[in-house]
């Protein structure tokens, strides 16, 4: 046996809590149990058949090769039209890089930003991730707590008195996972202006920027003037369409930043998969009507879930983009790990528990409204059912 020390690196980081519960469903499914799924934040449709076909076709041609460290760049500039027309940003394509979903994206941004000590500041609850890339880049995550009496928003005050010398950078997740809520462009332009007075960066991870419903629209951060030079953007493929597997996503950001981010990107993984690419780049060209097809489903199945939690008297925050619902759970006594456990056995229905999501996710639970309409009304029926046993 070796008795050499492993890296201390991995201190602090945890593995997340919304696999184990996939682990569960795994083992149920063994067993012959069918559990409603309302855990897993992936769509249940399949991919555009265009990109099925495109990536088939560069392979067959023999695509499959390492590609350049950056990714194609007939990909980096499809995506960059993408985002100007969709966002009115304006990103050069040598200041992208195609990454393994965002994912890959958000680990090299703070692996390229981050010294040991410092500090970034996380709205929370948050995607649990985000503190194990801080930990992984030797840096301290500082919760930014959201408040439920206050729908959940990420408030410039709250971001302030947060802030030390030790401060480099806010991620911003908007749509936000888990509560499923949209940040204003109030507060996110004071805290934009904060951030260039105070000097720290803006990490946005917009995975859910084109889940959107009630008339509500994305602020693109990067557009604010001046703001282009500190916020780092990072996007991906895997809910816009349906495309989780095929890893794809991407980092952009300013100059100065991409010079770092692209040697850990090259240590890390090398490149993004050749042939994959040719299947994005179909899908980010017009016309855009899976994503158009896939807004109205989803706007269809939040209606259908919340409407199923107004009748059992579950209170929410009404989730505004993304497709998670956050409702309070507290006034059954108890946890939301128990809770979801109750769940679990006696109503055959997976959720995520809100403490998977840092301390202030405590007191709910996440359910997903991407799976279809018959899965979405048999977990309402079924949670109903077991509900009214307590
Ligand atoms: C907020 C957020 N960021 C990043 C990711 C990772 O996405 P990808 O599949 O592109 O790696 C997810 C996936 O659930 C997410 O919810």
């Amino acid at each position: 046996m070796p008795t050499q020390p492993l890296s201390f690196r991995t201190q602090g980081v945890k593995l997340s809590s919304i696999r184990q519960v996939a682990a569960k469903m795994q083992s149920a499914a063994e067993q012959g149990i069918k559990i409603t799924n309302f855990a897993a934040g992936r769509l249940d449709l399949d991919s555009p058949s265009r990109a099925k076909k495109a990536t088939q076709k560069a392979m067959e041609q023999g695509w499959v090769h390492y590609a350049s460290t950056m990714g194609r760049s007939d990909l980096r500039l499809t995506l960059a039209r993408r985002l100007g027309k969709d966002f009115r940003l304006n990103v050069d394509p040598e200041q992208i890089i195609i990454t393994l979903g965002a994912t890959e994206a958000m680990y090299v941004a703070l692996q390229s930003l981050l010294n040991p000590g410092d500090e970034v500041l996380v709205p929370q609850p948050m995607y649990v991730y985000y503190e194990g890339w801080a930990a992984l880049g030797g840096a301290k995550t500082v919760p930014v707590p959201l408040d439920p009496m206050d729908d959940f928003l990420l408030r410039a005050g709250q971001v302030r008195s947060r802030l030390s010398s030790r401060t480099k950078a806010l991620i911003i997740n908007s749509p936000h996972n888990p509560t499923g809520q949209v940040f204003n462009e109030q507060d996110l332009s004071e805290i934009a202006q904060m951030a260039q007075e105070e000097d720290f960066y803006l990490i946005c991870d917009d995975v859910y920027s084109y889940l959107l419903y009630d008339g509500v629209r994305h602020f693109p951060i990067a557009t604010i003037p001046g703001l282009e030079s500190r916020t780092i953007m990072v996007g991906s493929l895997s809910k816009t369409y349906a495309m989780d597997g095929w890893r794809v996503g991407y980092l952009a950001g300013p100059p100065d930043f991409m010079e770092h981010a692209v040697k850990i990107h090259q240590y890390a993984v090398g490149s993004a998969n050749t042939f994959v690419q040719f299947g994005a780049r179909e899908v980010l060209e017009d016309p855009q009507d899976f994503v158009q097809d896939l807004q109205s489903r989803l706007a269809r199945r939040r209606e259908l879930m919340l409407s199923g939690l107004d009748q059992m008297g579950l209170p929410y925050v009404r989730p505004r983009g993304g497709f998670y619902v956050f409702p309070a759970i507290s006034r059954f006594g108890y946890g939301s790990e128990r809770f979801s456990e109750f769940l679990f056995a006696k109503a055959q229905v997976a959720v995520v528990p809100g403490i998977a999501f840092g301390p202030g996710g405590e007191g709910h639970v996440r359910m997903a409204y991407c799976t279809s309409r018959p899965e979405i009304e048999q977990g309402l029926e079924r949670i109903a059912k077991a509900l009214s046993l307590l």
